[in-house]
């Protein structure tokens, strides 16, 4: 058995043990910095902190907490993972994707995954929500380097409609339902952890990239090679247009993440309701 699927195993062993009679998930949910608030939504909840279970990363940044969440939203079971691991924080890419290879074996089907990103299409506004249409991976590496595990994903996985585009009109419908606006667009992943230079955003944009962000690629990548089905969303948390470039911490990165979560919590339940 390949080394991975052996440490899979294990994992989901002491899983599923630890959570009795919870059960399986039928959707993920990755919730991204400033947007852990989903969880307080999660009915019949049973947490798990990273740290207790074996071959898991633990948690090192400061707007995460580090648990997987299992509960019930509508009549869903699900789990979410409240904090995720960036490649910038000194995690390899199989650390980072390794909680997207568990919740596949735990039995989900569809990954919900959120994050921060930096705007680059012109019409976008501080705090907008921006369903992923599509990504680029920007970030000069990929998870699924080296042997690959028949038994866990093909070799050469299609992607085309990664995003799963019933999903983005699915939300699309819902937002139009509850007055939230939507923007569709394509995310562009990067590694960090310095924010983009002027000429950096000049080319995202001129590739065709809408919004930049830290995470969720290398995720994404591992989801549709487990065969998940994959719903992304983006919070614009600072608008990154090159000529009129202003500088930019994460302290405000956040603040605007937490301003916007209510409407990205509603959406998404919403979404996962109606799945
Ligand atoms: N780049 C720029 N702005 C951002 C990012 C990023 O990676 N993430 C959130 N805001």
């Amino acid at each position: 058995m390949h080394e991975l699927k052996a440490k899979i195993n294990e994992t989901v062993k002491f899983i599923k043990e630890e959570m009795g009679r919870m059960p399986q998930p039928d959707v993920a949910i990755i919730l991204g910095t400033g947007l852990g608030n989903l969880a307080e939504q999660i009915k019949d909840k049973k947490s798990l902190e990273y740290w207790k279970i074996p071959h898991f990363p633990l948690s090192t940044v400061k707007s995460h907490k580090g648990e997987l969440v299992f509960g019930k939203i509508g009549d869903k079971n699900v789990v979410a993972m409240e904090g995720r691991f960036h490649n910038y924080e000194g995690y390899t890419l199989d650390e980072v994707t390794y909680p997207v290879r568990i919740v596949k074996a735990l039995g989900a089907n569809t990954l919900v995954v959120s994050n921060a990103a930096g705007g680059m299409n012109p019409k976008y506004n501080y705090g907008d929500l921006m369903a992923i249409t599509d990504h680029i991976n920007f970030t000069g590496s990929n998870p699924l380097i080296g042997p690959n595990d028949d038994s866990l994903g093909p070799r050469f996985p299609d992607f085309c409609d990664l995003y799963d585009p019933q999903l983005v009109e699915l939300a699309g419908k819902i937002a139009k339902e509850e007055g939230i606006s939507l923007q569709k667009g394509v995310y562009i992943g990067v590694t960090g952890p310095n924010l983009e230079t002027r000429a950096e955003y000049k080319f995202f944009q001129v590739i065709g990239a809408d919004a930049v962000g830290m995470s969720t690629v290398p995720e994404v990548i591992v989801a549709k090679h487990a065969g998940l089905r994959i719903f992304g969303i983006s919070v614009i948390t600072d608008i990154c247009l090159p000529e009129t470039l202003k500088p930019c911490n994460i302290d405000e990165i956040i603040k605007t993440a937490n301003e916007a979560e209510p409407k990205l919590t509603k959406l998404i339940y919403k979404l996962i309701e109606r799945i």
